[in-house]
């Protein structure tokens, strides 16, 4: 099969590989048929993790199954299932709870397994013809009858929708409430929709980008372009002086000053500058335990000089970490079944896998216009 593989730093090639097969009885094999690129993609590509070379990224993943082993239950051969980029075993005690971002079976030793991902287990990724699907009852979302009409939506339910409602979760956003999200990528768009389907009265969406902020407008937000202190300003100036009730963080720990240089703590810190006393915040960004390729010698350890004194007094909380996909799928796909959620609308760029490497370029210089791709394998 045709296979989107790491070779190294900013190098991706596609390429012929051996066919993904079914290993386990519990899994399925599903012939992918759309596949995006992600934030999270580009810290692997950037060679700012411990991903190995030669290993086939792509965690956005939906298609068609083509076949099931024999300890499979309830997916069925021509189902259309987008998977979690997740992966859960359904059983182990956070699954259980609902925590399929932080399951305890399909990457032993670790809390976590996903799909082409670094430290997230031996998975192959789906930026490929074919994709193996552990456990496969849990994981597959089996999609209604408009799954191909719609598909460049219900892709999305792969990860950055149910990562931007994460955010959102993690925050603790309810009705009437204003939100102050930092980053306009997907995630902090997908963020600013899910804001809205809960309700929150205003969202400011803080972003260097205009093209990006110019979606965020379109979906509802008001766009503040300076990252830095002016922007904490219009933030508290929008809010009577008081800070928003919530707040997302969805850029993580590559943020950057206005010259663009790497300042790691910038995002939380004007966080809790953003948001008011007894406010929430919500953290989808990733931030690593370790970064070698760090400038900052803290950053090297994994660690920040978060501003814990004036969030202490703020009596803010906080909340973190990858998005529990199976949690929130389901529902959010209804909202994308009966027309009350389109998150296709931020797509900016829709290719057959060959372009996936000059997209990788792109899409890692936040190139004008270049906000989000979906590769169509099949193509
Ligand atoms: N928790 C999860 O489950 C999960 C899932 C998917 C993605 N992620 C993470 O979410 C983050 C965002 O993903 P994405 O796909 O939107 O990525 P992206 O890199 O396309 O978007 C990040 C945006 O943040 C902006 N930005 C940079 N510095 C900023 C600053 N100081 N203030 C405000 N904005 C700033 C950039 O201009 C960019 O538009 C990444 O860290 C990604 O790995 C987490
Ligand atoms: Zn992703
Ligand atoms: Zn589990």
């Amino acid at each position: 099969m045709k296979a989107l593989v790491y070779n190294g730093p900013c190098d991706v090639q596609v390429k012929q590989v051996p066919d993904a097969k079914i290993v386990k009885p519990t899994d399925v094999l599903v012939r992918i048929t759309t596949t995006n690129i992600c934030g999270s993609d580009l810290h692997m590509y950037e060679g700012r993790t411990s991903m190995e070379t030669g290993r086939i990224l792509g965690h956005e993943n939906l298609g068609e199954v083509i076949e099931v082993g024999n300890a499979v239950y309830r997916v069925k051969v021509g189902d259309m299932v987008c998977l979690p980029f997740n992966i859960g075993c359904g059983f182990c005690e956070n699954c259980e709870r609902g925590y399929s971002g932080f399951c305890l079976t399909a990457n032993p030793g670790t809390a976590g397994a996903a799909y082409g991902f670094a430290g997230m287990g031996p998975y192959s990724g789906g930026q490929a013809e074919l994709l193996r699907v552990p456990f496969a009852d849990y994981n597959c979302l089996v999609l209604p009858e408009d799954a191909k009409e719609k598909e460049n939506d219900y892709v999305m339910l792969s990860d950055i929708l149910p990562t931007g409602y994460h955010a959102t979760e993690l925050a603790g956003v309810k009705p009437g409430e204003t939100v102050v999200i930092y980053g306009a990528g997907p995630v902090g768009l997908m963020a600013t929709m899910s804001a809205f389907i809960k309700g929150a009265s205003q969202v400011f969406v803080v972003d260097e980008h205009k093209d990006r902020l110019a979606l965020a407008e379109k979906l509802g937000a008001v766009g503040i372009s300076d990252i830095g202190e002016a922007g904490v300003q219009q933030v508290l100036d929008l809010t009577d002086g008081k800070g928003t009730d919530r707040g997302c963080e969805c850029v993580g720990y590559q943020c950057c000053d206005r010259h663009g240089k790497e300042v790691p703590n910038l995002t939380m810190n004007n966080l809790v500058k953003a948001v008011k006393p007894t406010g929430g915040i919500g953290v989808v960004g990733v931030f690593l335990p370790e970064d070698p390729g760090a400038k900052d010698d803290l950053a090297k350890e994994g660690k920040l000089a978060f501003d814990f004194g004036n969030f202490w007094f703020k009596g803010q909380k906080i909340g973190t970490g990858q998005a529990n996909v199976k949690h929130y799928n389901r529902q959010l796909a209804n909202l994308i079944h009966v027309g009350k959620a389109k998150p296709s609308t931020i797509i900016s760029h829709e290719l057959a896998l060959d372009e996936a490497p000059k997209a990788y370029d792109k899409f890692d210089k936040r190139e004008k216009g270049w906000t989000k791709v979906v590769l169509k394998p099949g193509k």
